[in-house]
């Protein structure tokens, strides 16, 4: 069976502060075109329902579920995974914290975790702990129970804040 042609379209996006000039198909998810094309697999697929949060990224600061926007919607925007975090082999504040504090087992949530909390920051950089719950709430761990996550996102707000 022949697969009908899709047009093209071009994709001028920043991932992690390098310019992409691209060409893809108009109905590209998101995560396919961090994972697929530029294979940036650190943002992860836990569900294919818009429900885990493993697949967050930052879209322009804000965190989105990459597995619910089209590649088409980052058009002209900038772009933060988890591989954008860490500068110079020097962790990021708040993979610090997450370390320091337990905040990971199989840390297959981890990266889209860290960047709602980044989100979270940047917005609340002394958030209370109903802030804090909220702003993970759409981002599932099965592993952890949730107890280190606030103590490592606490931690992340006193000891390092935002950046
Ligand atoms: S992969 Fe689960 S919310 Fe995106
Ligand atoms: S650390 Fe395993 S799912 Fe969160």
């Amino acid at each position: 069976m022949t697969m009908p042609h899709v047009e093209r379209v071009p994709l001028s996006v920043t991932v992690n502060g390098k310019p992409y000039d691209l060409e893809i198909e108009p109905r590209l998810l998101l995560v396919d075109l961090l994972r697929d094309e530029l294979h940036l697999t650190g943002t992860h697929v836990g569900c294919d329902s818009s429900y885990c949060g493993a697949c967050t990224v930052l879209l322009d600061g804000r965190s989105v579920k990459s597995c619910t926007v089209l590649a088409v919607q980052a058009h002209g925007g900038e772009l933060t995974t988890v591989e954008g975090l860490a500068t110079n082999d020097e962790l990021h504040p708040v993979q610090k914290a997450f370390a320091e504090n337990h905040g990971l087992q199989c840390g297959y949530c981890t990266p889209g975790l860290l960047l709602s909390t980044i989100d979270l920051l940047s917005r609340h950089p002394h958030p209370s702990d109903a802030q804090i719950r909220k702003a993970i709430a759409g981002n599932t761990c099965r592993c952890t129970g949730y107890q280190n996550i606030l103590k490592a996102i606490r931690a992340a707000a006193q000891a390092h804040g935002p950046r």
